[in-house]
């Protein structure tokens, strides 16, 4: 298959009632945070190379280097203001002095203070799409939501979405706002949101937007042992699925992933994403998968994967990768929804 990146895309539609997107989107973090060194010039080509490509809805965070990579795609943002869907999230709270500890936070005033924030440092007058990035149980949810409606109401954000929420979180939020989209970890690698989350998502007409449906990179191949081959301040060093004996005995189970790449020849990361967008058709849900890359050549082969489909017999090839995974998704298990469930 060659991917000289002259299609577009197909669209989808973002929530019951909310915009046509590209139905793959591109994931901002790595261009400023938690990936090793970025090259910014081909970073912002990359961005540029996407919405040639019709990907349209661009994900950040305000903790991604500390506002930095809001920083970043800001000036294409604005150059490309009524095309792109700009969406970004709260709740993280990082400390300079040591960027290893995490809070989350999810009051009001809090909210109001992050959504300022954001706006200022994207320089729009409205986010598209304003996410509660983690969930502080310490407040209760209609709370969170109601604070974020208030934005809406202010003109300041358009739409509402949460990640790394159960499906009775979702259920309690909706009913308090309508949530656009739920954006959480989906990938052959993990499957815990099959669980809850997405037949809420399903229920409420709520849009999925995957994160990391590339398992970090790890599926497309682009390392196997963090600890061996990142740079050191590579979060992904932090992960216990990627480190010691785990990324061992989990690179072998990419092997189906490769066999199928090798019979079709597309790559394994097409595999990956053309998994997900399959996936998500078996659940009866739009998704709109954000894989994250700094590269314009991986950017076309990427959005290529959105014409992959894959038969049944290697849907079921890959079926059982996900319940042998060795290792958690995060160092911090609280740091997912899985345990509220
Ligand atoms: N809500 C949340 O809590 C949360 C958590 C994590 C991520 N996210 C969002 O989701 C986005 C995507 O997730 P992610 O970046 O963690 O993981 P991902 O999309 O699964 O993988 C990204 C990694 O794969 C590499 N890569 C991308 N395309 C590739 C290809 N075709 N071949 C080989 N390697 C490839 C990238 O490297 P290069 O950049 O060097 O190409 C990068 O290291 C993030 O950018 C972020 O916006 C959200």
């Amino acid at each position: 298959m060659s991917w000289d990146g002259s299609e577009r895309i197909a669209t989808a539609r973002l929530g019951a009632d909310g915009p046509e997107v590209g139905v793959q989107g591109l994931g901002c973090m790595g261009m400023s945070f938690a990936y090793g060194p970025t090259d910014a010039g081909e970073a912002r080509a990359a961005l540029e190379r996407a919405l040639e490509l019709g990907v349209t809805l661009y994900d950040t965070a305000d903790m991604y280097g500390f506002g930095e990579n809001e920083r970043f795609i800001a000036p294409f943002v604005r150059a490309h203001r009524d095309e792109v869907v700009v969406a970004t999230k709260f709740g993280i709270v990082m400390d300079p002095a040591d960027p290893a500890k995490r809070d989350i936070r999810n009051d009001a005033a809090y909210i109001r203070q992050c959504a300022e924030g954001s706006l200022k440092r994207l320089g729009v007058d409205v986010i598209d799409l304003y996410y509660m990035h983690r969930r502080d149980t310490r407040v209760p949810i209609e709370e969170t939501v109601g604070a974020m409606a208030e934005l809406v109401a202010e003109g300041k954000v358009r739409r509402l979405g949460l990640s790394e929420v159960t499906g009775g979180e979702l259920r309690a939020a909706h009913a308090v706002h309508p949530i656009a989209a739920i954006q959480s970890e989906w990938s052959v690698f993990s499957r815990d949101v099959e669980r809850t989350a997405v037949p809420a998502a399903k229920e409420l007409g709520v849009a999925f937007v995957p994160y990391s449906p590339l398992g970090r990179g790890f599926l497309a191949g682009a390392f196997t042992n963090a600890a061996k081959e990142l740079s050191d301040d590579d979060f992904r060093r932090t992960m216990p699925r990627f480190t010691g004996e785990n990324a061992a005995a989990n690179a072998v189970l990419r092997e189906p992933l490769h066999a199928i790449a090798r019979t079709r020849g597309i790559t394994p990361g097409q595999v990956a994403l053309a998994w997900v967008q399959q996936r998500a058709a078996v659940h009866g849900l739009p998704v709109v998968p954000i894989p994250g890359t700094r590269r314009r050549a991986r950017v076309e082969e990427n959005t290529a994967a959105t014409r992959v489909e894959l038969t049944a017999d290697e849907l079921a090839a890959l079926e059982p990768i996900a319940g042998r995974v060795a290792g958690g998704r995060y160092a911090d298990p609280g740091f997912t929804s899985a345990g509220r469930e």
